[in-house]
């Protein structure tokens, strides 16, 4: 590869700082590797709203179709609290995944050994380790059903439409026995079809699929006790897949298990190379501008980028094995140890960078 066109969604709050930092990683990693890197901007969320009154252009999906990859920073604070809800900066956020068709959410938790002491689950729960991907479908559920509000009787009643069709199952369902069959080949589909239609069908479809992969062991398991077993046994999981909705609850669940919200990445795909990538976390807008950012999250979404969209394993690898030595040298606030100094978002960018560099250059 010769090129890349990253489009990138700085957004609110951290966003800015943290891509900023990300970027440098990805500079660093396209120089060493004579790579031309070609970024646009573009505006999404709070900062759309702001500069064009609403949270996604339509500019903004065209630069990023224009893009092999996007790299979104994060949307939304207390400033757009109280704008019409079709025009919070969420909405930008849920619009850019559908616009660009990327229904498979990848959300992998896993525990840096260098951050152990950070979770907040037992050393004998997490000791065997852990190492999970929460696969969400990202572009159906209720996220995407019609959401209305009427009046019955003098009562308000509000509604959302869950469905799900078996073409949409069966699309995520096919990216998660894929992807578990790059790593430990088990699959857990979780549902709640002692309840719901929706799960009914999903449950049936991921089976049907699942029978297409008989190299992969699949189970089923009911959201309440997958919400259960993540604290209980983590270890257990392999590959999750979900729905939207059981997806993003559980992923933030699973991301808390690692200690650090700060740590994990995210990509968003679709059928082709093209992906959006970002940190799970939020905006952070009381921490703001002030340097305190932890820009891991959104380096690792770097390397799920050169791994997911371009190709580039051995790069990606190495990106995440600098974020593992940078660990060791020096830490954002947020996860500071004793004896380690404490660095500021930028500083952590450049350690990471450096050993990048020397990584990429042995
Ligand atoms: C996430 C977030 C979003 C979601 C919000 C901000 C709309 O929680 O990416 O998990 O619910 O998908
Ligand atoms: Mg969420």
């Amino acid at each position: 590869m010769d090129k890349m066109k990253v489009c990138v969604l700085e957004g609110d709050g951290i966003g800015p700082e943290i891509v900023g930092q990300a970027l440098k990683v990805l500079d660093t990693v396209c120089k060493a590797r004579s790579i031309s890197l070609e970024t646009d901007h573009a505006l999404i969320g709070g900062a759309a709203i702001d500069a064009v009154g609403e949270p996604l252009p339509q500019d903004t999906i065209n630069r990023c179709k224009q893009a092999d990859a996007v790299l979104l920073g994060a949307v939304g604070g207390p400033k757009w609290d109280d704008v019409p809800s079709h025009l919070r900066p969420e909405k930008g956020l849920l619009g850019i995944r559908k616009a660009l068709g990327l229904f498979c959410n990848l959300r992998p938790a896993a525990i840096f050994p260098a951050l152990k002491e950070a979770s907040p689950l037992r050393p004998e729960i997490v000791e065997g380790g852990v190492d999970l991907v929460v696969v969400r479908e990202l572009t159906g559920d209720v996220y995407f059903g019609e959401h209305t509000r009427t009046e019955q009787n003098g009562v308000t009643v509000g509604q959302d439409i869950m469905s799900y069709s078996v073409p949409e199952i069966e699309r995520i369902a096919h990216k998660a026995f894929h992807l578990a069959r790059k790593r430990h080949k088990r699959v857990t589909s979780v549902d709640k079809a002692n309840v719901l239609e929706t799960s009914r069908v999903w449950r049936e479809t991921v089976s049907r699929i699942g029978d297409e992969y008989p190299d992969v062991k699949l189970n089923h398991m009911y959201v309440d006790n997958a919400a259960m077993q993540l604290v209980r046994n983590p270890g257990q999981f392999d590959v999750l897949v979900t729905g939207n909705l059981f997806g993003d609850i559980l992923s933030d669940e699973s991301s808390m298990i690692s200690g650090s919200i700060g740590m994990l990445a995210s990509a968003s795909l679709g059928e082709g190379s093209m992906g959006l990538y970002e940190p799970i976390h939020g905006s952070a807008p009381d921490i703001a501008g002030q340097g305190l950012a932890n820009p891991l999250a959104t380096i690792l979404s770097v390397a799920m980028m050169l791994r997911s969209s371009f190709g580039l394993n051995h790069e990606a690898d190495l990106v995440e094995k600098a974020v593992s030595q940078a660990l060791d040298e020096g830490r954002t606030a947020d996860i500071q140890a004793d004896g380690l100094p404490v660095l500021s978002t930028e500083q952590m960018g450049d350690l990471v960078a450096e050993k990048v560099k020397a990584l990429l250059e042995a």
